[in-house]
This record gives structure tokens, C-alpha cells and sequence, in this order.
């Protein structure tokens, strides 16, 4: 059988994880790799006739290609070239993919090869695989945790600790993105729910569109909603409505005693309703490890020839709907 070869763009911490828990994988062996900073080979004794020389350099030679870089510009030609070179594509990119992921899928129809993207979502929950198997039937409200930055982030404030030294310590641990404004502000949440949205409707919102409330909360009304038996928890919401589809993120309260009240630390959780029951998936859904065995599945899925391709369309007139929650001092309280 005719291995099958990577090539890795990127060796931060999600390529760096991927290029490190592969190096026994039997369905496919990575051969090239390119990062901007040389540093990084060393540290993860990269042999020298791994090294690509460029970006062109490593397309040639391989037949799947990982984007692990971040940000969108770069990423989208690693892509988008690769695509066109007439090779499959794994991403971790929720940015590029929540932006211009109706395109790049557009290009990998065209070109007849594979774009998966399920690191972009929940890593080791994993979502989007499962909601591949859900929204086999009519899904009618997905909701949870999709940012674990936020999520430990409101949990220390919770024992006292002010917003500035919890995050500092998200970012010491590995799981904030570069920027952690885009975990704070709920931008990075609400890329994912974009992406949920995209695949479980078939229409990529415009990010623009989707109702956000930042991780604005104070410790005063972090006590108040726990006086109540609830907490608060970091929220993204969809709920499919005839007229058009709920879309809302930020902080909000649940009973102390739902599933999600429990998810705790990196673990993201998400409950989907619809024809095929109220489920709820829960995984560890940010950091090296649980982010690069996403990764691994979606490549060893294309190297084993089982990988589907999945479809949507951005949809500037989606009617957005903001849902109208009852609140408590403020808080935004979710039905669960
Ligand atoms: N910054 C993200 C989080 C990383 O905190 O969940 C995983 O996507």
C-alpha cells in the first residue's frame, strides 16, 4: 500500500502536538515540513530532509497538506494553493473557515479533493463528526460551551479572582488564542457557532450578523445568579426557527444542576435537540494534545478514502434572530 505523505505548515502548538503524536501513526507519515521560525525544528528534532524549503516545495511533495499556522491570510494560500496543486487539506482554522470556508470548499469541490476542518470546533469533543450524525434528522436548537478560555475564566471569578490574572493564566496554560480578546470579547465562540451553524444548515452566517455579549460580568452578579442555584457559564446558542435562526453568545446562567453547570476547565460542552433526541457531548475542547488528534482523525480519515466532504454556502440574507431570554441582575438566563 502506497504510504501516504503529509506535509505540516505550522509547528505552534497545535502542529507541534500533531507532527509530535504522529511520528508512529502507520496510515500516513509526515515528510515535510515549513514554519517560520527555524527555532521550532529544534525543538521538536526535526531531521533536516524534512525541512521544505517553501511553501511551493512542500505541496509538490506530499499528498495531504496541514495548515496549522493561524490567521487568516497566510493560511488561506497554504490552502487555497495546496487545493489548486490538487491536494487534500486538514485545518484547526476556525477563523479562515468561518470566514471563508464556503469558498475554500467551493475550490476543494472543484478541484476534487478533500478540505475537513473538524479541529476547528470543540477538538476532542468532537463536535462536528457527531453533529454530521445528528443533523441526519431536523435539528432544532444547539447550544454550550465551545470556549474554554472564558469558561475557566468565569469559574476563577466565581472564587474571587479578578478577570486580568484568570486570563494570564489561560495563557500560561496554552489554551487562549494569541490575541485573548477574541476569547473575552466572544469572537472566537462565536466563529464556532458560525461553523455549527454552517454545517448543521447548510448557510454560513455573516459573523457580523450573530447577537454577541462580551465577558463583561461582574463578581456582584456572578453571586446574585449563584444565590439563585445557577451559574454562569460562557454560551453559544443556534435555535432554528421557522423565520429565520437564533444566533447569541455570551455569559449566561443554568441551573447548577444541568450538564453544562458541570463542564469545568478545557472542557467544552454542547447539547443538540432535535429528531434524534436531546444529546449532549462533552469533550476536552482546547490545548495541544486534544486539538492535534482532531487533526489526526480528519487526515487519517482522508488517507483511508473515508472522508466526506461537507457542504455549505455563506447566506447574506439568513435572517439572524436575537432570542429573547429572561434575565436575572442583567444575566441572560438559558432554558436547559
Ligand atoms: N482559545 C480557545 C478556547 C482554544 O479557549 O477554547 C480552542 O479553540
Amino acid at each position: 500500500m502506497k504510504m501516504v505523505k503529509v506535509g505540516l505548515v505550522g509547528l505552534g502548538t497545535v502542529g507541534g502536538g500533531f507532527y509530535d503524536i504522529s511520528k508512529k501513526r502507520k496510515e500516513f507519515q509526515i515528510t515535510k515540513i515549513l514554519n517560520r521560525s527555524e527555532r521550532k525544528y529544534v525543538t521538536h528534532y526535526v531531521p533536516d530532509e524534512m525541512i521544505a524549503s517553501d511553501l511551493h516545495d512542500l505541496i509538490e511533495r506530499v499528498d495531504i497538506v496541514v495548515e496549522a499556522v493561524g490567521g487568516i491570510d497566510f493560511p488561506n494560500k497554504v490552502i487555497s494553493q495546496a487545493l489548486i496543486s490538487g491536494k487534500d487539506v486538514v485545518t484547526a482554522n476556525k477563523a479562515l473557515i468561518a470566514d471563508k470556508g464556503d469558498e475554500l470548499l467551493k475550490l476543494s469541490e472543484k478541484m476534487g479533493r478533500k478540505l475537513l476542518f473538524g479541529a476547528s470546533v470543540g477538538g476532542g469533543m468532537p463536535a462536528l463528526l457527531n453533529l454530521q450524525y445528528h443533523s441526519l434528522g431536523k435539528v432544532t436548537r444547539v447550544y454550550g460551551i465551545l470556549n474554554a478560555t472564558s469558561n475557566f475564566v468565569l469559574s476563577k471569578m466565581s472564587q474571587g479572582m479578578d478577570m486580568s490574572r484568570a486570563v494570564k493564566i489561560a495563557q500560561e496554560e496554552g489554551y487562549a488564542e494569541q490575541d485573548p480578546s477574541d476569547d473575552i470579547s466572544g469572537m472566537d465562540a462565536t466563529r464556532k457557532l458560525a461553523i455549527i451553524c454552517a454545517y448543521i444548515t447548510g448557510k454560513l452566517p455573516n459573523l457580523k450578523g450573530i447577537f454577541v455579549n462580551q465577558l463583561q460580568i461582574n463578581q456582584e452578579q456572578i453571586s446574585y445568579v449563584e444565590s439563585m442555584e445557577m451559574v454562569v457559564k460562557p454560551i453559544a446558542y443556534m435555535k432554528i426557527k421557522s423565520n429565520g435562526i437564533e444566533l447569541w453568545v455570551g455569559p449566561a446562567a443554568l441551573s447548577k444542576n444541568s450538564k453544562m453547570a458541570k463542564t469545568n476547565g478545557t472542557e467544552n460542552c454542547l447539547i443538540i435537540e432535535g429528531e434524534s433526541g436531546i444529546n449532549s457531548l462533552t469533550g476536552v475542547g482546547a490545548g495541544r494534545n486534544p486539538t492535534a488528534f482532531s487533526v489526526m482523525a480528519d487526515v487519517i480519515s482522508i488517507a483511508k478514502g473515508n472522508a466526506t466532504l461537507p457542504y455549505f454556502k455563506k447566506d447574506e440574507t439568513l435572517n439572524i434572530l436575537e432570542p429573547a431570554f429572561k434575565e436575572i441582575k442583567g444575566v441572560k438566563i438559558i432554558d436547559t
